[in-house]
């Protein structure tokens, strides 16, 4: 650890001793050990690409698949030389596991020098994970493409590193998952969590029960043909794919075409509100049912693991039928937890009847369920260290729920061995496996999925494989700008659909006064989107508001705010972060009026017009701020209150939105009133 210390903090000192003569490395996840060289290996025409040692199918279309990515990136159509030696020469010792197990060894070592580069692995699976950490640190140079001489050597710190994507609530098209798994994959994520089945939607077709798509889905499903599709091409991009079935809660969908799995009496729909219908544990035809289903997804789904859900089971419907009350008092059980742990307790003998670990979130953790399933902690970090005292693997999402709308940086200050973990022993600590990001998706479409997704989830994936020292904010967020960039290179639209959306609600306007408003506002946080809505959601509307465009974190206002502790660093004297600050002003002053006359024309933005004049407002007080500080006199007592009476009244969320900027100017108001800094 102390060596990784010393690599990593010469690693710093280097890169900003040669800031001048070597790029950046924009490398995230960060590898576990970075060693600068000196000059830099050209990427031009002739770039090319030799393999030795193990060779297969999958390795030369991974390799293919490089070079295309390459060459979009560096938009060099290659045109390799006969006769001269390769650009970068591959070698693995060992080929991969046909279906990838955990644990399956990535790590890879790369050497780039201005002759030539090397990457080695001991198995084609790490060799994918080195091709792209090549792919990451080729920029462009004043020498044209290139990538800085160095020396990597990689291996992740945890053997799970999952996105769940959610495909009930609104189902998300095969295309657009691909493109999602292209993009786990230039971040070294390993697991697809494929959410298949809640309330709202049953996503997979299943040959012996073919109710559970004809009348749960609204027609949106996967075909098996297209599933066994998908997992091959995640298996070539090195990507488990582990599914989940949500049972005995969260699965209104099955009990329309079988409604005899219900322990209610419907009816049941699939627009949700009302009921919570729930599985009924106590009949013997329930355990047939998932006997005959789960034998058929079992060998659909190749992966070693399977999801069961066991999260937030309502047991009202239990409380309310004298039967299964009757049930749990024969059995001698004291409540629904009982009942669900004996559900929990056949369910793993089906699971391992059909050769699968069972995995469950952190409900299902009961002393009666075997050490071999995996608790999947979403509440809280105390129930992964719980289920780790008591002998469990764990995984953590609690923390990585993307659907949140939280910042980048508080994501990735959530480490599965920090709040409660820390305390546990080297042995138990070893239970812990690693982690999700979460993509819930009662708020996205297949449109701005990737958004919702992206580049947020980037810097999940640098938790789970880098060094738990590698924690730097402001190097994360240079790092996670870089990345995103290139991920638009593999197809993926979180930058670009924000633009397509705008164009949308604006018509054939010009939408530059637009942008400066959305460039500042982020949707409202945690669950208010959903509480501010009256009654049920209806997952058939469209998503076309600018909440459903913008970025869940505004990069201008965390510059902006960054400016202004700048410029309160220096005792507000710093005058070049001052003239930054004055140009935002002036832009945000100057927008309402630019901007309001197309917030009239079009039904989709009206809705936004009181944002837009509080940011002009805000832009004018923190003006009227600057020349107070200026000028070096307090501010007056009327102006100020009157203008914290506007900055209060602009942090309320107007159209589900936040006004990101609210807080640094309000910093600019109180210093021009001589007052300490609000924060
Ligand atoms: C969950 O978010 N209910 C797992």
């Amino acid at each position: 650890m102390r060596n990784l210390l010393i690599v990593l903090s010469f690693f710093l000192l280097a890169a900003l001793a040669s800031a001048q003569s070597q790029p950046q490395l924009n490398l995230m996840p960060m590898p576990a050990s970075v060693q600068p060289g000196t000059g830099q290996l050209p990427i031009n025409q002739s770039f090319s690409v030799a393999v030795t040692g193990n060779h297969d199918a999958s390795l030369d279309r991974e390799v293919q698949r490089f070079v295309a990515q390459l060459s979009r990136q560096t938009g060099f159509p290659f045109r390799p030389k006969s006769g001269v030696a390769p650009t970068l020469q591959i070698h693995a010792d060992h080929g991969r596991e046909a279906v990838q197990k955990l644990g399956e060894d990535e790590s890879y070592e790369l050497t780039v020098a201005d002759s030539g580069a090397k990457l080695t692995a001991p198995t084609t699976l790490g060799v994918l994970r080195g091709l792209q950490t090549f792919l990451q640190l080729v920029q462009i140079t004043p020498a044209g493409f290139a990538a800085p001489s160095v020396t990597i050597k990689d291996q992740p710190r945890f053997p799970w590193r999952g996105t769940l994507i959610d495909v009930s609530r609104h189902f998300i098209p095969i295309d657009v998952l691909k493109r999602n798994l292209d993009g786990m994959a230039a971040v070294k994520m390993n697991v697809l969590h494929w959410h298949l089945s809640d309330d709202q939607g049953f996503r997979v077709e299943s040959k012996k029960f073919p109710k559970l798509t004809q009348m749960g889905s609204d027609g949106m499903f996967y075909t098996q043909g297209e599933i066994s599709e998908f997992i091959a091409y995640a298996h070539d991009r090195g990507i488990r794919v582990m599914p989940e079935f949500d049972i005995p809660g969260h699965s209104q969908s099955w009990f329309l075409g079988y409604p005899e799995l219900s322990s209610g009496s419907g009816p049941y729909t699939l627009e949700g509100g009302g009921m919570n219908p729930i599985m009924d544990p106590t009949r013997e035809s329930t355990y047939k049912f998932l006997e005959n289903f789960i034998a058929e997804m079992a060998k659909l789904f190749p992966d070693a693991y399977f999801h069961i859900g066991g999260d937030e089971v309502d047991g009202k419907q239990w409380d309310a039928n004298p039967k299964i009350q009757e049930f749990i008092h024969a059995h001698g059980m004291k409540n629904n937890q009982d009942l669900q742990a004996y559900f929990n307790q056949r369910l793993q003998k089906i699971v391992a009847k059909n050769h699968k670990i069972m995995v469950g979130w952190d409900e299902i953790l009961h002393p009666d369920l075997p050490k071999t399933i995996i608790v999947h902690s979403w509440r809280g970090q105390q129930s992964l260290a719980a289920a780790a005292k008591q002998g469990y693997s764990g995984l953590l999402s609690f923390g990585y729920y993307l659907d949140l709308m939280w910042p980048a940086a508080r994501h990735y200050a959530i480490d599965p061995m920090s709040d409660a973990a820390a305390t546990l022993t080297p042995q138990e600590k070893s239970l812990i496996l690693g982690g999700e990001s979460c993509q819930w998706a009662e708020w996205v479409t297949p449109e701005n999925v990737d958004s919702h997704i992206w580049p947020r989830n980037a810097v999940i994936a640098e938790r789970l494989w880098s060094p738990q020292e590698v924690k730097d904010v402001a190097s994360m967020y240079a790092r996670m700008n870089a990345v995103s960039l290139d991920l638009e290179w593999l197809g993926l639209t979180h930058r670009s659909a924000r633009l397509h959306m705008l164009h949308r609600m604006a018509g054939s306007a010009d939408i530059s006064a637009l942008r400066i408003l959305a460039d500042v506002v982020e949707p409202v946080k945690d669950y208010n989107r959903w509480s501010d809505t009256k009654g049920p959601i209806d997952f058939h509307a469209p998503l076309t508001r600018m909440i459903d465009a913008v970025s869940p974190e505004s990069d201008t206002a965390r510059h902006f705010s960054d400016l202004v502790q700048t410029f309160a660093q220096s005792g507000y004297k710093d005058q070049a972060a001052e003239a930054q600050i004055r140009m935002w002003l002036a832009t945000w002053r100057d927008n309402d009026a630019r901007l309001h006359p197309l917030l009239d024309q079009t039904s989709l933005l009206q809705e936004d017009a009181p944002l837009s004049q509080d940011l002009s407002a805000l832009g004018a007080a923190g003006l009227q701020a600057l020349d107070y500080l200026d000028k070096g006199q307090p501010a007056p007592d009327s102006w100020k209150t009157q203008q914290l009476g506007l900055i209060e009244q602009s942090k309320q969320p107007m159209a589900d939105m936040l006004l990101m900027v609210v807080a640094p100017v309000q910093q600019l108001v109180e210093a021009s009133a001589g007052q300490a800094p609000h924060n």
